[in-house]
């Protein structure tokens, strides 16, 4: 039973949210007219059925409820007012922008290749050094590691950060009732850290750990992780990770499966099962898959023509629950939120 208390959090946390889903939903309306203007918008008609713009508001509304309920049934924390400063917040808006001109030219040319000429791509995977979503040089430059988080959210109306609060709900529902000082979680694929720093704050004493390919973005996460107890960020690809086995109680992956050609999901999805424990969890969070949703079907379509996701269309009818399995995890739960997909698995 929720008390008054509980009740008056959950408002809070839903006009927080509300408010701010409503800026990037001005942010995503104002990089569209400025696409128009600039002679750069890409005319693509899905073949498939897509939402309209108030069908997909309402089921993000639908997103912002069930986790304000997270916060009202304690499951995990509000989030904090600002975890980013006013200005600091708007000089990545405005990079976002200053950069739009030549992401665009480079969708308009079909050119993926600024990563490629970044010095740090000498160390990374062939399929890895290219432009994701036409940014400029790929996961491999500071600027797009400063950008990244911004550009996601305006994409998807400000919807990102909830939806990874239910990959969240799944990980704390799991330590629920756990000795969470005994405990480690490792995001893999770990970007930015903003999902790092979500779980900190639910789990101030657990063990934390990340590991991503770029030293850019692992570096912003260090930044915005600063302020709360650390996590333990290691530079290295997931399918070779540098962990010993059955060491990690929980493992979690966030939009990374998209990214992945097909055979790498697979080596990655092994060595998953690798570090975890008999028993462990696996949360995965990416993108919805073909069918999922099928009036919504033509957005995914659509997808891979806006932004340089060379791997999508494979993930998009790759079979993720026969993958699971064949490296031992066992899925046992799955939902849709919003755009997304989780699916928590156990190891068998
Ligand atoms: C779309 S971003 C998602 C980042 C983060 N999980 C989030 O929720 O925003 C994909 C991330 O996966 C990382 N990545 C892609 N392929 C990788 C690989 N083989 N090994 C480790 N990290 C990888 C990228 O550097 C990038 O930070």
């Amino acid at each position: 039973m929720s008390n008054d208390a509980d009740r008056l959090a959950m408002a809070a946390q839903l006009a927080r949210q509300a408010l701010r889903a409503t800026w990037y939903l001005a942010l995503n309306r104002l990089v569209d007219w400025r696409t128009e203007r600039l002679g750069l918008a890409r005319a693509f008609r899905p073949s498939l059925p897509v939402p309209s713009l108030a069908e997909l508001l309402a089921d993000q509304w639908r997103l912002l409820i069930s986790d304000a309920s997270a916060v009202r049934d304690r499951l995990y924390p509000p989030t904090e007012s600002q975890s980013i400063a006013p200005l600091s917040h708007l000089a990545r808006v405005g990079g976002m922008l200053a950069d739009l001109p030549d992401a665009l030219s480079r969708r308009a040319n079909a050119d993926a290749t600024t990563a490629k000429g970044e010095p740090a791509a000498a160390g990374v995977p062939h399929y890895y050094a290219q432009d994701f979503h036409f940014q400029t040089g790929g996961y491999l430059s500071e600027r797009s590691a400063r950008l990244y988080d911004v550009q996601v959210e305006t994409l998807f109306m400000g919807a990102a950060a909830p939806m990874r609060r239910a990959a969240l709900g799944a990980v704390c529902a799991h330590v629920a009732g756990r000795d969470q000082r005994r405990m480690s979680l490792l995001d893999v694929g770990c970007g930015t850290g903003r999902f790092l720093r979500q779980v900190r704050l639910a789990l101030p004493a657990i063990g934390l750990g990340g590991i991503d390919l770029s030293r850019a973005y692992l570096e912003e996460a260090r930044s915005h992780l600063k302020g709360v107890r650390g996590a333990e960020l290691t530079e290295a690809a997931a399918e070779h990770m540098p962990l010993a086995d059955r060491g990690v109680d929980i493992v979690t992956a966030i939009f990374l499966y998209h990214e992945l050609p097909p055979e790498v999901r697979r080596r990655v999805t092994a060595e998953i099962a690798r570090v975890l424990k008999p028993g462990g969890l696996f949360v995965f969070l990416d993108s919805l898959q073909m069918g999922d949703r099928p009036g919504w079907d033509g957005l995914l379509e659509a997808f891979p023509v806006r932004f340089h996701e060379p791997y999508y269309r494979h993930y998009l009818s790759d079979d993720l629950e026969g993958m699971f399995g064949d490296a031992g995890l066992t899925v046992h739960a799955t939902a849709t939120p919003f755009l997304s997909k989780l699916m928590v698995s156990k190891k068998r």
